[in-house]
């Protein structure tokens, strides 16, 4: 049987939200290019949603890692599953994240990338969920913090489905 999805964040509410952030955005880097790295899969959907309302000159790139052993307590690393296809050295860098958890995969990931010289690194994120938070993350735009519950829709997936809703919503299991 079909799961049901209960909404938490409508796609109006999501939609007004992510309108005020690419203004917010793109009152902040006025003058400036902004080079958007979009993690890959969960990001695409509101990477392209908040860059298409961004006033000032933007280029994108991807990238897509993953935590090392799901099952261990942090070892503190990610792996590069695809790594940039250019350089960020010298460039205004705003890494889009869909959602920010634990804090583990970020917090290794903007280290990394502190490191290829950017000439400013900021994060942006559509949801964020503090009450998990392990690894400190600095977050410089967030979208909507949210309380403890699995979500799905606007690129979040579980087991992969769910991705394309145009909602942020909460699968509630028929038993
Ligand atoms: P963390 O911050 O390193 O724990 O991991 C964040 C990643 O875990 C996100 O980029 C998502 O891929 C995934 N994730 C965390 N919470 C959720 C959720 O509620 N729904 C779907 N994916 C999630
Ligand atoms: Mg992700």
């Amino acid at each position: 049987m079909a799961d049901k999805i209960r909404v938490m964040l409508s796609e109006e509410e999501v939609d007004k939200r992510i309108r005020e952030m690419a203004s917010q955005i793109s009152a902040d880097y006025e003058g400036k290019e902004v080079h958007v790295i979009c993690i890959l899969k969960g990001s695409v959907y509101f990477c392209s949603e908040l860059t298409k309302r961004m006033t000032v000159p933007v280029t994108v790139d991807f990238m897509s890692c993953s935590s090392y052993g799901n099952d261990t307590i942090s070892s503190g690393n990610v792996k590069i599953v695809k790594d940039l296809d250019e350089s960020i050295e010298g460039k205004d860098v705003l890494v889009i994240e869909d959602i920010i958890d634990t804090g583990r995969t970020l917090s290794c990931l903007m280290e990394l990338l502190k490191d290829r010289h950017p000439s400013s690194l900021a994060l942006c994120t559509l949801l964020d969920k503090p009450d998990r938070r392990l690894n400190e993350v600095e977050v410089d735009y967030t979208g909507f913090q949210i309380p403890d519950e699995f979500v799905v829709g606007y690129g979040l997936d579980y087991a992969q489905k769910y991705r394309n809703l145009p909602y942020i919503g909460v699968v509630e299991k028929e038993d």
